[in-house]
C-alpha cells in the first residue's frame, strides 16, 4: 500500500519557513519508518520573485503572495504558519474555516482572547493544531519532564528559567520586526519568553500568579527604514512566579544580556532531587537525586550528568546515532559542502589526502609501537 502524502501550504519563507522546509524535506532521514510521507506542496511570501524563487530552489509547486490559494486548496492537508506574529490570529481562523491542520510557529497569537478563540475553534472542528515550542524536544529537556513525572524532584519548590540572546545589548544594532510591537505584539517577551514559559509549564506545571518587569535598554536605535525610530517594546522581561502548590520562580527573557548568543536554560529545585538544564550545553541533563545517601564523605551526592546527546525516543534516534552529539551532523554538512566548493571551483580542500596520510603515518608507528614495547618514531614509518 503506498504511504499517504501529507501535502503542506507554507505562509512565509524567512527563518523559520526555511527551517520547516528543511524538517520536511529530511524526516525519512531522521524517522525512516512512518508510514506516511509529508511534502511542501506551496509556499506564500510578500513577493511573487520570492515565493518563485524558494519553489525553484526547494522543488516546491505552488508560488504565491495570496495564502487563501493555499489555505483553501483541497489538495492542502496543512497550513503552516511561519509569518510575523500579528498575522497568526487571522490565518489560523480561515485555515480552521478551510478545515485545515495548524502548524503554528510560536507565540500562537497576540492576546489571550484570541489564542483562546483559536483553540475552542480548533477543538470544535475537531483537527489537530500545533504550536511549535520545540525546546521540549531537546532530549535533555523530555528527560527532565520523564523524571520529574517519575517523582524524581517531589514537590517543586522552586525554579529559575531564562531565555538569554544579546543581539539588542548593541545599541547599533537595528530594530527588527521582532523588536517593533506592531508586528511583534509585543517585545522579547512574546519572541523568547513564550518559548521559556512553555518550558515552565511542560515542567512545572501551571504557573498560579505572576509579577512582571519590562526593560527597554535603548528607547531609540535605528529602524527598519534606517531612520531613528523609538523603541516600542520591551528588551528585557523579568518575572516572578506562584505555582499553585506554593513553589516560586523567576522567568528572564532578555535580548540585551551581553554573550549569551542564544541561552534558554532552567533550574528547577524539588523536595527530592534538582535539574539543570542548558540550551548552551545541549547534550547534558543535570540532576540531583537528594534522596541518594550523602556518607561517606558526600556518598555518591552530587549532580549527575546524564548523557542526553541525540537519544530520543522511538521510532527516532536511530539516524544520526543516538550516541552523536548535538552538532555531529552539521559538521558532516559543512564538511561535505566544502568539498563540493573545492571540486567546482577547481581548488584544494582541506583536509586532503596529506592530512590523510600523516594521521596514517602515527597509527601505523603506533601498532608498531605496541608490537615492539617501545617509543616508535613517526619519521621511521616510511
Ligand atoms: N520556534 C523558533 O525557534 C522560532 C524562531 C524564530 C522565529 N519564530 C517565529 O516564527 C515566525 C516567523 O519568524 P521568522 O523569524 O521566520 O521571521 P522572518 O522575518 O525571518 O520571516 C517572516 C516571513 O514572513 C513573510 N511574510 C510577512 N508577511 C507575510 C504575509 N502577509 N503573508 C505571507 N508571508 C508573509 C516574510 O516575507 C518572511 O518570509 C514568528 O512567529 C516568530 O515568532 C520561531
Amino acid at each position: 500500500m503506498s504511504k499517504k502524502t501529507l501535502k503542506i501550504g507554507m505562509l512565509g519563507f524567512g527563518s523559520m519557513g526555511k527551517t520547516h522546509t528543511f524538517v520536511i524535506n529530511n524526516l525519512p532521514f531522521f524517522y525512516p519508518s512512518l508510514d506516511f510521507s509529508a511534502e511542501i506542496a506551496g509556499v506564500c511570501t510578500t513577493t511573487m520573485e520570492k515565493s518563485r524563487r524558494v519553489c525553484d530552489e526547494y522543488g516546491i509547486k505552488i508560488a504565491t503572495t495570496n495564502e487563501d490559494e493555499l489555505i483553501n486548496s483541497p489538495d492542502i492537508d496543512i497550513i503552516d504558519v511561519c509569518t510575523p506574529n500579528i498575522l497568526h490570529f487571522d490565518t489560523i481562523m480561515k485555515a480552521l474555516d478551510a478545515g485545515k491542520h495548524i502548524y503554528c510557529e510560536k507565540p500562537l497569537c497576540i492576546t489571550y482572547e484570541q489564542a483562546k478563540i483559536a483553540a475552542d475553534k480548533a477543538r470544535e472542528k475537531g483537527v489537530t493544531c500545533g504550536v511549535v515550542f520545540h525546546n521540549r524536544h531537546m532530549a535533555p529537556l523530555t528527560r527532565a519532564k520523564q523524571l520529574i513525572g517519575e517523582g524524581r524532584l517531589g514537590r517543586i519548590l522552586s525554579f529559575h528559567a531564562v531565555y538569554y540572546h544579546s543581539s539588542c545589548a548593541d545599541p547599533a544594532k537595528k530594530a527588527g520586526w521582532k523588536q517593533n510591537k506592531d508586528i511583534c505584539g509585543g517585545g522579547v517577551l512574546f519572541d523568547l519568553g513564550s518559548h521559556v514559559l512553555d518550558t515552565v509549564t511542560y515542567l512545572c506545571g501551571d504557573i498560579e500568579s505572576v509579577m512582571g518587569m519590562e526593560q527597554i535598554a535603548y528607547p531609540t536605535r535605528l529602524g527598519m527604514n534606517g531612520e531613528m525610530w523609538q523603541t516600542n517594546a520591551d528588551e528585557a522581561f523579568y518575572m516572578l512566579c506562584r505555582l499553585p502548590e506554593g513553589g516560586c520562580g523567576t522567568v528572564i527573557a532578555s535580548k540585551v544580556h551581553t554573550g549569551t548568543n542564544d541561552d534558554l536554560a532552567i533550574e528547577v529545585y524539588g523536595e527530592r532531587g534538582a535539574l539543570k538544564y542548558s540550551l548552551m550545553d545541549p547534550n547534558w541533563l543535570y540532576f540531583y537525586d537528594n534522596t541518594t545517601p550523602d556518607t561517606p564523605i558526600g556518598g555518591e551526592r552530587g549532580f549527575t550528568r546524564i548523557e542526553c546527546v541525540g537519544r530520543y525516543e522511538a521510532p527516532g534516534g536511530v539516524f544520526p546515532s543516538p550516541k552523536a552529539p548535538a552538532g555531529w551532523l552539521r559538521a558532516h554538512v559543512t564538511s561535505y559542502m566544502k568539498f563540493l566548493s573545492a571540486v567546482h571551483l577547481g581548488e584544494k580542500f582541506s583536509p586532503d589526502f596529506e592530512d590523510g596520510a600523516t594521521v596514517q603515518r602515527i597509527m601505523e608507528a603506533a601498532y608498531r609501537s605496541a608490537e615492539l614495547g617501545r617509543f616508535v618514531d613517526v619519521g621511521d614509518v616510511r
